[in-house]
């Protein structure tokens, strides 16, 4: 089983807050706008080489399973790297994950309190050639429809399990 549903023991009222962030569409969205859904939210970057498009194929795969369920949950994807993660590009990055995928920016400032309340690290790690890449941690929360943390997933969990607990949750 691992972790799979296992809730966090310490501080769980306190992962996620309120946020005002940029989406695809160049529109104003806040974390209130998504009340009455579940959100599954994860933290990453378009130029990402792996881990992240790996965990929104994932989050895709698993939102593909929940036939009817779909409409209680949406996804949404939070840049770490909002310098070069603009609505217009993560427009395009997103079009490979579907349609209902949320892709949130901002400044650099709404992102790092948007981080900090979901206590996730980033670091940005330069590159040879004036290039960088972010560390950034990979897990990806549940938030229930009145906002509050339900449970999260280590990206290594798969589609089918993840699939399997969000149906008995939403
Ligand atoms: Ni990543």
């Amino acid at each position: 089983m691992g972790g799979l549903g296992r809730t966090v023991s310490t501080g769980e009222a306190t992962i996620g807050g309120p946020f005002t962030l940029i989406d695809q569409d160049g529109k104003t969205k806040a974390d209130a706008d998504f009340r009455g859904r579940f959100m599954l939210i994860y933290f990453g970057y378009s130029f990402c080489p792996d881990v992240c498009p790996t965990t929104l194929q994932e989050m895709s795969d698993a939102f593909a399973k929940l036939g009817s369920k779909k409409s209680r949950v949406v996804p949404v994807f939070i840049t770490v790297d909002p310098a070069r993660d603009t609505p217009h590009v993560l427009k395009d990055y997103l079009k490979s994950f579907g349609p209902e995928f949320v892709g949130l920016t901002g400044d650099a400032k709404q992102i790092a309190e948007a981080a900090r309340a979901y206590r996730v690290f980033i670091r940005k790690h330069p590159l040879p050639g004036g290039n960088y890449s972010m560390d950034h941690s990979g897990v990806i929360y549940l938030m229930g429809p009145d906002g509050r943390f339900v449970t999260y997933y280590e990206d290594e969990i798969g589609p089918d399990r993840m699939a399997d607990d969000l149906s008995k949750r939403l």
